[in-house]
């Protein structure tokens, strides 16, 4: 039985895809809407390959949605699709309640419907298993303990309250309706495919364009980094073990700074790919008016994926970010294709000239 997954033209889906059919011949429904996060380019590499089956289309759909699951009867329904940038949730909350929360509504709606009628060996053994981020934890202090999986929600911006509103409607599918459901909540992510609309492909590419490094604020604040393919590895083994109904906590153990990120990344590229005028490109950072309401510090306590289920992330911050570096020099017209029309349109909005 193949599984659907929503999302998967986007940073993280992809990389899963990857990462789910180089280990796996069970067949993936891509379900994904193409906004402009949406990239057919991230999954290239699997054209022509029969286990990859993509359609178009939004999770909100549910005609669409019920066709998909009449039609290839998945053992599980992945969901990552979202809107997921924050400052873009700043500037225009209204897609983010639209997909986050009325399109986790419908999916849950439609794949209730389907689950429903299941003959009850396929009932028992389906899962619903939904993507999350740390971002519905809220911020901490310097001195509290890593988010938990106990932590209450405390949303702060526009992305993150309608990310915690998609994990409570999935957790009242779960309680109401006995719909067999995971929820996972990841750290950052870094790693091939990402959009350089978030802080490392952003900082990476401007970098090597010669362009400023837009540090926000003071660049104090903290996020735990997790290599993408960890993240990947990590979903994989929760929709494998997990237990229905539970929430796992996922991250990498590498808090950092925004600044140390920076700075870590411009030393790589300093050694990998120096700059024509001998200097470092750390010179290139420039600091810039802080995002409103500017959550100071993630952090992920990740014990319990790794009790229960065995998880724990194969790569540290040095040598994910040197994957990483090596990925987006290797592959230019990726870069080239993701940095036209509308991307520059978003960084004169967000950065202006
Ligand atoms: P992304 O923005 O790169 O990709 C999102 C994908 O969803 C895109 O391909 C887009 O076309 C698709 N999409 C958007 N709206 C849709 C809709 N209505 N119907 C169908 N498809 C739609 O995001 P990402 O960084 O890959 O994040 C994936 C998931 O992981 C999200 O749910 C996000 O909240 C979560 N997450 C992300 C991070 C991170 O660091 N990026 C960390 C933790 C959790
Ligand atoms: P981002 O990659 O947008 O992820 P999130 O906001 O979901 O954590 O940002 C990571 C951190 O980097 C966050 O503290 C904001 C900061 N940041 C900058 O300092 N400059 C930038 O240009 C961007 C995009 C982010």
């Amino acid at each position: 039985m193949p599984i659907l997954v929503t999302g998967c033209a986007g940073f993280i889906g992809s990389n899963f895809v990857h990462t789910w059919l180089s280990s796996s011949d069970e067949a993936v429904v891509n379900l994904d809407k193409l906004t402009y996060a949406g990239n057919l380019a991230n999954l290239d590499a699997l054209k022509g390959d029969p286990r990859h089956i993509f359609v178009q289309g939004d999770i909100g759909d549910c005609a669409l949605v019920s066709k998909l699951l009449a039609e290839h009867k998945p053992r599980a329904v992945l969901n990552f699709a979202a809107e997921s940038h924050v400052d873009r949730s700043i500037h225009g909350p209204g897609d983010f309640i639209e997909t986050n929360v009325v399109g986790t509504f419908n999916l849950l709606e439609s794949v209730r419907a389907y689950w429903q009628d299941l003959p009850a060996v396929e009932k028992e053994a389906f899962r619903f298993l939904h993507v999350s981020t740390d971002e519905v934890y809220g911020t901490l202090l310097p001195t509290d303990p890593p988010f938990a999986e106990t932590k209450a929600f405390e949303p702060n911006s526009p992305y993150s309250a309608s990310k915690a509103a998609s994990d409570h409607l999935v957790r009242a599918w779960h309680h109401t309706y006995g719909l067999p459901v995971l929820t996972t909540n990841c750290s950052n992510n870094y790693g091939p495919y990402h959009f350089p609309e978030k802080l490392i492909p952003l900082v990476l590419l401007n970098a090597l364009a010669g362009k400023p490094l837009p540090i926000y604020g003071d660049g104090q604040q903290v996020r735990d980094w997790l290599y993408v393919e960890d993240h990947c590895r990590a979903i994989a083994r929760v929709l494998e073990a997990g237990k229905v109904g539970d929430t796992y906590n996922i991250g990498g153990w590498n808090e950092k700074t925004n600044l140390e990120v920076v700075h870590t990344l411009c030393a790589v590229l300093d050694e990998l790919q120096p700059r024509a005028d001998g200097k470092r490109y750390a010179e290139q950072i420039t600091y810039v008016k802080d995002r409103p309401g500017h959550d100071r510090r993630y952090a992920i306590d990740a014990r319990k994926i790794e009790r229960d289920l065995g998880w724990k992330p194969q790569e540290t911050f040095e040598t994910g970010i040197r994957k990483t570096v090596q990925w987006y020099l290797a592959n230019q017209t990726w870069v080239e294709g993701v940095t036209s029309g509308a991307y520059r349109q978003w960084v004169g909005k967000q950065y202006g000239a």
